[in-house]
């Protein structure tokens, strides 16, 4: 970047709330303490391409590297890059854009929710196959995806084409409940000449025919919906899980009576909704971890663009749970006298977990 003629490097950081951008002279810079100052992912690009580098629970580095050249853009506050095209076609024949490729302003949200959602997929899945928690994907083992929940299935189709822009073998299939959803999502899907590599079903997300896939995706499927795309994925050894929940009901009808002093937060109906919401979610969070997921939760897009926007992100290690993770799962169901739906579906597997 260049601020009054000087030419400057430009460092953004996230820690999992909000990015923060700080530009500094190459004298200035001192890569060593950036390296050594708590980021699990760094990512370096220059004009001969970017260093990836992933610092393990061990404090190991994982250092991987690209060579695709990259433009320099010395532009000050220079704009995030769009990583899909407004005139792609896809986004035309899903109707986010306008047949002058402009995105509808009553889409500008959906938008950059699965923008955003593709830009936590994209260094996640490389962490999780540089890792080796995933297969290199191959043509003749493509990554396999499911998106749970899929709706007009924006998301499908965003991560079909982004991913396949970036030469990876892929196969996605979209799951939702309504036929009139298939029946669309499929006539998209021969229209832009994909179906060999995207298939739609309708089905309910808890008894789908599909068998095993390397990613399960879901945005926004509905209350327990969410709870069915976990525990399926988990069933259906996904390594890789981005959740990103919608509504939730399940544990606000179950709180009657908090463990003093919460009374003081669940007294007022409007924190008691907001406190369920993230016990659920914390509780899934855990769930995931103590049964052999690195598990983190993170903001993936501005408020200003959904309230729903927590992400649950898992990557499936099979590392054992210690004590005090299991010892405080069950005193927060003792003491909240509750049992989410999901520990209801995973019983089974967080048993296997916590007592061998
Ligand atoms: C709020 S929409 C989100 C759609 C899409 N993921 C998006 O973000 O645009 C939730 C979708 O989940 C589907 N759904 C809800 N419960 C489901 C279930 N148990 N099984 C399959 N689909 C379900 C609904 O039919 C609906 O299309």
């Amino acid at each position: 970047m260049s601020i009054k003629g000087e030419i400057l490097l430009q460092v953004m950081s996230n820690d999992g709330r909000q990015t923060t951008t700080k530009n500094y002279t190459p004298r200035e810079i001192d890569v060593t303490a950036l390296l050594s100052s708590g980021y699990a992912n760094i990512l370096v690009e220059h004009t001969q391409g970017s260093m990836a580098i992933r610092i393990t629970k061990k404090q190991e580095a994982l250092v991987h590297f690209e060579t695709t050249p990259n433009d320099q853009n010395l532009e000050h506050d220079r704009a995030k890059a769009r990583l899909l095209d407004s005139a792609d076609p896809f986004l035309r024949a899903v109707g986010i854009s306008d047949s002058a490729g402009n995105i509808k302003p009553s889409r500008q949200d959906k938008y950059r929710q699965v923008e955003e959602f593709l830009r936590v997929l994209a260094p996640s899945l490389s962490g999780a196959i540089e890792a080796g928690h995933i297969e290199k994907p191959s043509e003749s083992k493509p990554l396999s995806i499911v998106d749970l929940g899929c709706g007009h299935a924006y998301l499908t189709f965003a991560a079909h084409q982004y991913l396949t822009s970036k030469a990876i073998p892929v196969r996605i299939v979209g799951v939702d409940v309504r036929e009139e959803s298939r029946l669309r999502n499929s006539a998209i899907a021969k229209e832009l000449g994909i179906i060999k590599t995207m298939e739609f079903r309708a089905e309910e997300i808890k008894s789908s025919t599909i068998d095993h896939v390397d990613v399960a995706i879901a945005l926004h499927a509905c209350d327990t919906a969410t709870d069915d795309a976990i525990a399926w994925a988990v069933r259906n050894s996904a390594k890789l899980l981005l959740i990103a929940p919608c509504c939730h009901h399940d544990l606000q009808s179950q709180i009657k009576q908090s463990p003093e002093p919460w009374g003081l937060l669940t007294k007022h109906g409007l924190m008691k909704e907001r406190l369920a919401d993230l016990l659920t979610d914390a509780l899934r969070a855990h769930i995931l971890k103590i049964i052999g997921y690195r598990t983190d939760v993170i903001e993936f897009v501005g408020g200003e663009h959904t309230p729903r926007n927590m992400m649950i992100r898992a990557v499936k290690t099979s590392a054992k749970p210690d004590q005090f993770d299991i010892d405080t799962y069950h005193q927060m169901l003792a003491q909240w006298k509750i049992k989410p739906i999901l520990a209801e579906l995973l019983e089974d597997e967080i048993n296997a977990s916590t007592q061998s």
